[in-house]
């Protein structure tokens, strides 16, 4: 446990806005979103700017104190949650929240670590921009966490993940230091690139204060379309097809198997199917109309009813949204996936990823797999198929009664099962939300020697204290 006296000091630097010991400030920010973890913390520590952020981080290093840099506290695989043993301190970002400056000619949005991504999107939106990242947490994920993750999201078919995204970074250092990257230089040859070691370093490398983002125009025209499909092969040949007559104006292309959006029907209010029946496979489509001028959506539908003909692509049957409401209802659905599964009870999640070209044969085959391997299970998926990455969900048979002693006694052997098949086929066993507590020892175990070998040396180098989020992403001494 932190000594009062260091408590006093973070306080000395912060004020009494910046910091909270009182256990019922601080209790919902020990569990993690998906509440496999609870951590302990004697304190949250909000900083208000950078040079508070520094003046923290120095006083941690000098007393040995770890850190737990948090934002929206979203994380699928426990990145925010402190350790159990109440040694570290969470350090929020989320009394920093302003955004910069918007420049609009630049295409560029300059926002602190705190800012919540649906703010963000909003203030893009007054200003005639966009920021292209989105995902079903946006209302609490913050631009810190995004960074840190990496997050992908539902348009990283045509934006790319965060990577993609930031043109310049601010941070602190685990020694303290300020790394003042924001301006957003295009070209920059100065060895390592610092900016890109701290996106998805989940927190491990140093604390992102700030961030210089890419804008892109606003949709001028657009659609969003809801295709019901014979398989995953299906969804794949429609994406290749639309693309091959549309080029490059697929914003996102979101595919779900029929078992993760019937839970959304069961569990979120106001929701409803857009095509009945809902087919075994659904895709959800959103595209940029713009560049074809006014009669686009026209076209679109002209286009939709070939396909829809075509026999050799497997579509069963396809809704246009037919205004903005109904294109928010289509999206809603997908969006409130994880929301219902939680309600439904939490499955063994995998977020991977393998070949594109691949991912429809493993989303059979490994259902058909784990499903043989563990009797009563069921298996399916949902997600960026176009990415390559799809949630990959096992649930415990429905007879079970007690789920928490299934997942205790069967858990670990059902995800060394997946992730080996991943590893087989040349796949990730994290695309998107990160490796966090939940899949360390699994990078541990799978990961080659030159990969942990690189990790362990880049952490050492840069927080040899090992105070930056203890327990994450890398892994321990006896798990590889
Ligand atoms: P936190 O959860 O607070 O932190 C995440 C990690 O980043 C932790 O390791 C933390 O220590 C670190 N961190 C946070 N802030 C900072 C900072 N300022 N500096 C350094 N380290 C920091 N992810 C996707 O990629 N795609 C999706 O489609 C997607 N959908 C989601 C849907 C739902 C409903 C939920 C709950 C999550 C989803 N996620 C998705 C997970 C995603 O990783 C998070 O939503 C988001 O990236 C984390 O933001 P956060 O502010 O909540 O970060
Ligand atoms: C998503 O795509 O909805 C998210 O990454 C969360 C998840 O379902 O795992
Ligand atoms: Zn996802």
């Amino acid at each position: 446990m932190t000594d009062t006296l260091s408590l006093d000091a973070f306080a000395g630097i912060l004020g009494p806005k910046g910091i909270a010991t009182d256990p019922d400030d601080i209790a919902p920010w020990l569990r993690d979103w998906r509440d496999h973890y609870q951590g302990q913390a004697a304190a949250i520590l909000s900083p208000a700017n950078v040079e508070e952020v520094a003046a923290c981080v120095r006083l941690a290093a000098e007393r040995g104190i770890p850190l737990v840099p948090q934002g929206g506290n979203t994380s699928m695989v426990g990145g925010a949650t402190p350790p159990k043993d109440g040694s570290a301190l969470i350090l929020s970002l989320r009394r920093m929240n302003r955004i910069r400056a918007i420049d609009p000619e630049a295409n560029q949005a300059v926002c602190e670590a705190g800012v919540i991504l649906s703010t963000l999107h909003d203030a893009a939106e007054a200003a005639g921009r966009r920021f292209p990242l989105s995902l079903g947490a946006k209302g609490s994920a913050t631009i810190g966490g995004l960074i840190s993750t990496n997050a992908g999201g539902t348009q990283v078919l045509r934006h790319g993940t965060m990577r993609g995204l930031v043109e310049g970074l601010e941070a602190v250092l685990p020694d303290g230091s300020i790394y003042d990257g924001l301006k957003p230089l295009k070209k920059d040859n100065r060895g390592y690139d610092l900016k890109q070691l701290l996106i998805g370093a989940e927190g491990t490398l140093g604390i992102v204060t700030a961030a210089t983002l890419k804008l892109v125009p606003e949709i001028g025209i657009g659609a969003t379309a809801w295709f019901g499909l014979a398989s995953p092969h299906a969804a794949l040949r429609l994406l290749r097809a639309l693309q091959a007559r549309l080029g490059p104006i697929i914003e996102g292309f979101e595919v779900m198997a029929e078992e993760p959006v019937r839970y959304v029907f069961d569990h979120i209010p106001d929701t409803r199917p857009p095509i009945t029946p809902l087919a075994p496979w659904n895709a959800l489509i959103e595209f940029d109309l713009t560049g074809f001028g006014p009669d686009g959506r026209e076209r679109l539908e002209t286009l939709l009813g070939e396909i829809i003909a075509d026999e050799s692509l497997g579509v069963m049957d396809a809704a246009v949204a037919q205004n903005e409401t109904q294109a928010r209802d289509f999206w809603r659905i997908r969006e409130t996936i994880p929301e219902a599964e939680r309600a439904a009870g939490f499955p063994i999640a995998f977020d991977i990823s393998v070949p594109i070209e691949d991912m429809p044969d493993f989303m059979i085959d490994a259902a058909a797999a784990a499903t043989a391997r563990f009797p009563g299970t069921t298996a399916t998926s949902y997600g960026h198929l176009g990415d390559g990455n799809v949630h990959f969900h096992v649930r415990a048979p429905r007879d079970v009664t007690d789920r928490a002693a299934w997942l205790h006694s069967t858990g670990e052997e059902v995800r060394h099962f997946v992730h080996d098949l991943v590893v087989a086929a040349g796949g990730s066993i994290s695309a998107e939300h990160g490796i966090g507590q939940s899949k360390r020892a699994e990078l541990g175990r799978l990961a080659s020697p030159a990969r942990i070998g690189a990790l362990r040396a880049i952490k050492q180098a840069l927080d040899p204290q090992g105070i930056m989020n203890p327990g994450k992403l890398i892994p321990l001494a006896s798990e590889g």
